[in-house]
């Protein structure tokens, strides 16, 4: 490991997603904004984490609460002003934070003012920069696509008598990125973005940009589960994943490097087969792209430990890793794993090889919140009632302090707060020194005091019964990981390893400086650092 190259700051980093409309509300409208984030950053900075990635800011109608924007280049009101967010930009890199932006370019709002043009007539120029078809002879949608969100990805449009396609909500059309003027035009958008400062992009659905050029029904998913979202009833061929959107996402990174030090994340759902292709020919590609892995992964040391070696085993020459354990789009992690278990699964992100992102909230240990039906919020939810894919209840408020509204806003906010609210919030767990909170502070500043954590190797030990372990082997050092996935204390024995050293970090945080030898004792839901025992002091 580690030469110089290694050293830049997104890999050796830890990233941070801010849900802006729920991390602080600064102006009393209950949703957040530019400037309670800006106000937030010593928070930030506290945490030690070393790049904030902000879901979308720009002028939008809120169909899809920013991923449908209809202006790349503005600020929506709602979050603040220009004015607002270069103040944010420059107070984050005062704070030694590293800035990114979501860059949306697979479809616009309905609203963009391309789209407007584009839906006027055939014949105008921005026709083709969206994928326009004629009904099939029965009068209905040119193909079998489903939307994510829900129905036919199909809108007929009366004005012109075509439909136009959309992965996502009706109100989100998809842009032509076969269209090179497309291309132009969003590259141009990243350089706004990139000349002003912002460190980088996470790119929304970047598996999805292209689309077959024949437009080809999707053939049925045979491995569809009844009580699943309806759109899983086919598998997406032909509408995403396609060969040629690896040129595209070369050419998202060339912009993206005619700047220094910039980093491109990709937002991928694909099996890791498939999503280790998007670091490109070459490691030509995306930087960073997003494993998701964790966000579905059977919480058990055997399945743990296979996933984390399959995703070892697939990664490209050279390619840097990275791990995801919570977003705006996937329940909460103290819900998918339990509370006692969330402490495991915070160890478990920050020691394992690769950029962590964590998302706003779990480090306080924020729980999906169950929503009444007459307070959803989300469109996805809306479209598709009752299977369980709402994303409302991991987009809840941050809970900064016991007053009312949880010191996120000084009304209602947009969702409702979680009722535990008074004791789970950030004041409280700041002062208590075994916390959750206090424990993601712990492992964020061992992890960059340790070189072996941040750039070391990872050697799979074994998963024993419950117990997952592993080590991290690098600048001159070995650590060892040891996580109790389970709820029963148990005795892991050195029988095939050293369990050898000292412990420096347990979950329940009360074990630094014990020396293991032989056997190692883990409570139920605990995991253990164990590094080497210091050379006495002579
Ligand atoms: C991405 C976003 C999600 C959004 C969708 C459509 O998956 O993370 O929140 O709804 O794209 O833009
Ligand atoms: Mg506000």
């Amino acid at each position: 490991m580690s030469d110089q190259a290694d050293m830049i700051w997104w890999k050796t980093g830890v990233i941070y997603q801010i849900y802006p409309r729920s991390f602080q509300d600064s102006d009393g409208d209950g949703v957040g904004d530019l400037r309670g984030i800006k106000r937030r950053l010593p928070y930030l900075r506290e945490l030690g984490v070393d790049a904030i990635w902000l879901s979308p800011i720009f002028v939008s109608p809120m169909a899809d609460f920013g991923y449908d924007i209809s202006d790349y280049t503005a600020i929506d009101p709602l979050f603040g002003t220009m004015a607002d967010f270069d103040a944010l930009l420059e107070a984050a890199h005062q704070h030694g934070l590293k800035l990114l932006l979501d860059l949306v370019p697979n479809h616009t709002s309905e609203q963009h003012p391309w789209f407007v043009e584009s839906r006027s007539s055939r014949d105008n120029p921005k026709r083709d920069w969206y994928l326009w078809r004629d009904p099939a002879p029965d009068g209905g949608p040119p193909n079998n696509w489903l939307s994510e969100f829900g129905g036919s990805a199909w809108h007929y449009d009366d004005t012109t008598g075509q439909y136009y396609y959309h992965a996502f909500l009706a109100q989100q059309p998809d842009l032509n990125w076969r269209h090179p003027q497309v291309r132009a035009a969003i590259y141009e958008v990243m350089r706004f973005w990139l000349r002003k400062g912002v460190d980088g992009f996470r790119v929304d659905v970047l598996w999805h940009l292209i689309k077959d050029s024949q437009f080809r029904d999707n053939p049925p998913n045979p491995d569809y589960q009844p009580g699943r979202p309806p759109h899983e009833q086919l598998q997406p061929l032909y509408s995403a994943d396609q060969p040629e959107v690896q040129q595209v996402v070369a050419e998202l990174r060339a912009v993206v490097d005619e700047f220094p030090d910039r980093l491109l994340i990709g937002e991928i759902y694909l099996p890791l087969e498939r999503l280790v292709a998007y670091y490109g020919i070459d490691l030509s590609g995306a930087h960073l792209p997003f494993n998701f892995a964790l966000l579905s992964a059977p919480w058990h040391a055997r399945a743990l430990a296979e996933l984390i070696d399959r995703y070892e085993a697939v990664l490209p020459q050279g390619a840097w890793p990275n791990w995801v354990l919570g977003n705006h789009d996937r329940p909460r992690v103290a819900s998918r794993v339990g509370a006692a278990q969330a402490r495991v699964a915070a160890m478990l992100l920050l020691t394992l090889r690769g950029t962590p992102t964590i998302y706003y909230g779990d480090e306080i240990g924020l729980r999906q919140l169950p929503i009444a039906p007459d307070q959803v919020r989300d469109p996805f939810e809306k479209n598709v009632p009752g299977v369980g894919v709402g994303r409302d209840g991991c987009r809840t408020p941050m809970q900064w302090d016991a007053s009312p509204f949880a010191g996120f806003s000084t009304v209602e906010p947009w969702l409702p707060l979680a009722d535990d609210y008074a004791q789970d919030n950030v004041v409280n767990l700041s002062a208590a020194d075994t916390s959750l909170l206090s424990l993601y502070r712990a492992l964020i500043a061992l992890r960059k005091r340790q070189p072996a954590l941040q750039l070391g190797d990872y050697q799979p030990l074994a998963a024993q019964g419950d117990v997952l372990l592993f080590r991290r082997v690098g600048g001159g050092s070995s650590l060892l990981v040891a996580l109790n996935l389970g709820a029963a204390p148990v005795a892991v024995l050195s029988e095939q390893f050293s369990l050898d050293g000292e412990i420096l970090l347990s979950t329940f945080m009360d074990r630094a400086g014990e020396r293991v030898g032989a056997t190692l004792d883990l409570r139920g839901d605990e995991g253990v650092i164990i590094g080497p025992v210091p050379d006495p002091i002579v």
